[in-house]
């Protein structure tokens, strides 16, 4: 099949999109497919009617590429493509709104408040501190209700350092999400469709230093990764029902990783979902495909042909 990788664009996650964009492309190549990939800018749709693809996947991660825009384009092309719909992307890309709709499924996500920047200014640091912590104690993580790649992510120990979270946060969105932090260990769980259902891959367990943060996602060495991760099989059949549970919940299509937090008593937290993976060496998905035994151009296929169905 003839097949246009979208990447880049003009989100945060540029780069990083461009790195998944390379990395699947490259894969996809090594089973004979026809792969060509377009960095997304005004050309979009003229590029898109010469390049006539049989099938269209984006890999754009950040605003415009997650949030549904771009793939409202492609639905009205009628281009067929690899995962998420646009409604469900819109859905999955807000922390609040996909929090929101995973409680309500029976899964647990830890409880929050979301501020908007005009309120935060209009009623000032104290006094959101007050209202925040009285609600959810500490410690607490604050980050862009929309946003990836823990670009403007800060967790907040001590009071103090919350207007400062908050200012952070701020930089990349215009609405925060507060959230008590969860202390335990960080797993991301990607599920798959292969044609035969939902299957969850193993978890991928994510020890760093310190935050796990842009430099430490991205930079070869500075996190390490254990695929699959070092759980007892009663958590990690728990982790992997949730992440399915929560691709179903959200209507989220072929692919998703779901981010979660393992509490000292084996009970497994939502963070959030992402429709749009990274795909880099570093990224997460990759390494838990590989961990299952799956080689990474055949499993790109199989989701390809998943979508031309
Ligand atoms: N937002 C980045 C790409 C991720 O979730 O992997
Ligand atoms: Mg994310």
């Amino acid at each position: 099949p003839r097949i246009v990788i979208l990447a880049g664009g003009l989100s945060h996650e540029r780069d990083v999109s461009l790195r998944s964009g390379r990395r699947v492309a490259g894969a996809l190549r090594s089973t004979g497919a026809d792969v060509t990939v377009h960095d997304v800018d005004a050309d979009l749709v003229p590029a898109l009617l010469d390049a006539q693809p049989d099938l269209v996947w984006p890999l754009l991660h950040g605003a415009s590429g997650e949030d549904g825009s771009v793939r409202d384009v492609l639905a009205l092309l009628g281009l067929p493509t690899v995962g998420t719909g646009p409604r469900e992307s819109r859905v999955a890309w807000s922390k609040p709104i996909a929090k929101t709709v995973v409680a309500r499924a029976g899964i647990s996500t830890p409880d929050f408040v979301t501020l908007p920047q005009s309120l935060f200014r209009e009623l000032g640091a104290s006094r959101v501190l007050d209202a925040v912590t009285a609600r959810l104690g500490l410690p607490l993580v604050v980050k862009p209700s929309r946003g990836g790649s823990a670009l403007g992510v800060s967790l907040v120990t001590e009071a103090a350092s919350l207007p400062r979270a908050m200012v952070q946060c701020f930089a990349y969105g215009d609405t925060a999400l507060i959230e008590q932090a969860v202390l335990g260990t960080e797993l991301a769980v990607s599920v798959v469709d292969l044609g035969d259902g939902l299957q969850a891959l193993p978890a991928v367990e994510i020890v760093t230093d310190g935050p796990y943060d842009y430099d430490a996602r991205y930079n070869p060495g500075r996190t390490e990764y254990f695929a699959p991760a070092r759980l007892t099989p009663d958590v990690a059949g728990r982790a992997g029902a949730v992440a399915v549970a929560a691709h179903e919940a959200l209507g989220l299509r072929h692919l998703s990783r779901t981010d979660l937090i393992v509490r000292p008593d084996g009970s497994v937290a939502f963070l959030e979902v992402n429709v749009a993976p990274g795909m880099t060496e570093t990224s997460l998905l990759p390494q838990s495909a590989e961990a299952a035994g799956h080689e990474l151009g055949a499993l790109y296929r199989a989701l390809v042909e998943t979508a031309l169905r």
